[in-house]
């Protein structure tokens, strides 16, 4: 019961504006964060179909009466996600109400003339940007390689259909249903499969073979591409799914030094590095501010990693609509923001021996995005930015001379979340002169 209680208590914590839902899931407390943020971004992709289910079957009639965000996670788990798990005493009224809530479903699908739920939810503006987001699974090649990665999905009778190779592709891919997958266009080593494709009850998965992991939060590693053996630096690492990718670019050689200020996103570090098999990793519970440049145990980091904590305004529709703040409270939670981003990558580009540093956040807002680099570039004249992934179609908004070097990403142009990457390079010798 606590997963479904806590998950409920989070969404009236959203409605109240208390915070994002990745914060509120971290606050809570709750062991398992992954199935509690999962089970909450499913029921909140499904939250208009429920709502319609939940009215028509009259399941809050009754003497017992079971709190709306409650009824929504156990009707989103009984009718759409993994069957009840637990539920206390309430699993009893929904089991009750089984025969009738599966029979609302279905008039809903006739009503909406839709044959499957992916559709339902797009039909009633689950994913207002049009597609869905694919399931992205980067293999770990720490543990495996994709020919075994291939070969083990067409045994489990998948059919795989090679490498994308255009976004057009992936977006007819992405509205589809059933066991196909392919490979991704622009990131090695990455699979794309249908958007319900649940992998985390999977051997390989569990056995840290494959990473869940959104196709744009693995632009940054890819970008800063360090050399195998390198010194690197993440600044601001928990849970980690960057510092795996950065350690199997540099084949678990040479060492990552990786911080974060936040004690229990580290202890879910840990757990997760350990699974994808990383070893060349040093983790620091330390704000990166204090880290000191200086110290010699840093000389030859040549490669740094700069995710700060943003406004997440790139995460899914739904979510983006239940927590988006007030005018005035958003301007100032962004230059809150905006400030810790700014002095995070002037702090990394002060390493002595730094090459290259990727600056990259979730956020679509341009405080966040092109005003921090603007003002880095500015600040910095030692640093250029590097015109990355000339393929990629969704470029930095035109606020700068030289923002087309940046990187956008958005469910509708790159079939992703919203996102966005800079990668600064020292400016050699003979181009200072
Ligand atoms: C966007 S998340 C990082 C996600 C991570 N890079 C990944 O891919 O899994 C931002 C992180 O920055 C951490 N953070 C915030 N301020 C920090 C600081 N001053 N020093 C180090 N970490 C910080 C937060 O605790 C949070 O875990």
């Amino acid at each position: 019961m606590a997963l479904y209680q806590t998950a409920a208590g989070i969404l009236d914590r959203l409605q109240q504006k208390e915070g994002a839902v990745k914060t509120l899931v971290y606050d809570s407390g709750y062991k398992n964060v992954r199935q509690l943020y999962a089970l909450l971004c499913e029921t909140l992709r499904y939250s208009t179909v429920i709502e319609e289910i939940i009215k028509s079957s009259e399941l809050l009639r009754g003497p017992k009466k079971l709190p709306m965000n409650l009824a929504k996670v156990l009707v989103y788990d009984l009718l759409f996600g993994k069957g009840l798990q637990c539920g206390g005493r309430w699993k009893s009224t929904i089991l009750a109400h089984r025969a009738r809530l599966q029979a609302e479903l279905a008039k809903l699908k006739v009503k909406k003339k839709v044959s499957n739920n992916q559709d339902l939810v797009t039909s009633m503006g689950g994913s207002l940007d049009g597609p869905a987001l694919p399931r992205y699974v980067r293999v770990n090649t720490l543990k495996t390689s994709m020919d075994d990665v291939l070969t083990y999905f067409k045994r489990q009778g998948y059919t795989y259909l090679g490498k994308a190779r255009s976004i057009k592709e992936l977006i007819d891919f992405g509205q589809k249903s059933g066991k196909s997958f392919l490979q991704d266009l622009h990131i090695p080593n990455l699979l794309v499969f249908p958007p319900s494709t649940d992998f985390h009850k999977d051997s390989l998965y569990t056995a840290g073979h494959l990473i869940l992991q959104d196709k744009a939060s693995c632009l940054p590693a890819l970008l800063l591409d360090p050399p195998v053996g390198s010194c690197v630096i993440d600044a601001c690492a928990a849970p980690g799914n960057k510092t795996s990718h950065l350690a199997a670019i540099v084949q678990n050689k040479g060492k990552i030094f990786a911080f974060d200020l936040d004690t229990k996103r580290l202890a879910t570090m840990s757990t997760l590095l350990l699974r994808a098999g990383v070893t060349c990793q040093e983790l620091a519970n330390q704000d990166f501010l204090t880290v000191s440049p200086c110290d010699p145990k840093y000389q030859k980091v040549s490669h740094i990693l700069v995710d700060p904590s943003c406004s997440g305004s790139g995460m899914p529709d739904r979510m983006r609509v239940l927590t988006e703040e007030s005018g005035s409270d958003q301007d100032e939670r962004l230059q809150a923001l905006s400030a810790f981003q700014r002095r995070a990558v002037s702090h990394a580009l002060r390493f002595p021996s730094v090459q290259y540093v990727v600056y990259s956040t979730c956020s679509i807002h341009q405080q966040e995005d092109e005003d921090v680099v603007k003002d880095i570039l500015e600040q910095h004249p030692d640093f250029r930015l590097v015109n990355v992934l000339p393929m990629w179609p969704a470029r930095g908004l035109n606020t700068f001379p030289g923002s087309e070097c940046c990187l956008r990403a958005s469910l509708s142009e790159t079939l992703t979340n919203g996102f966005f990457v800079a990668l600064f390079q020292r400016r050699s010798p003979e181009e200072k002169r």
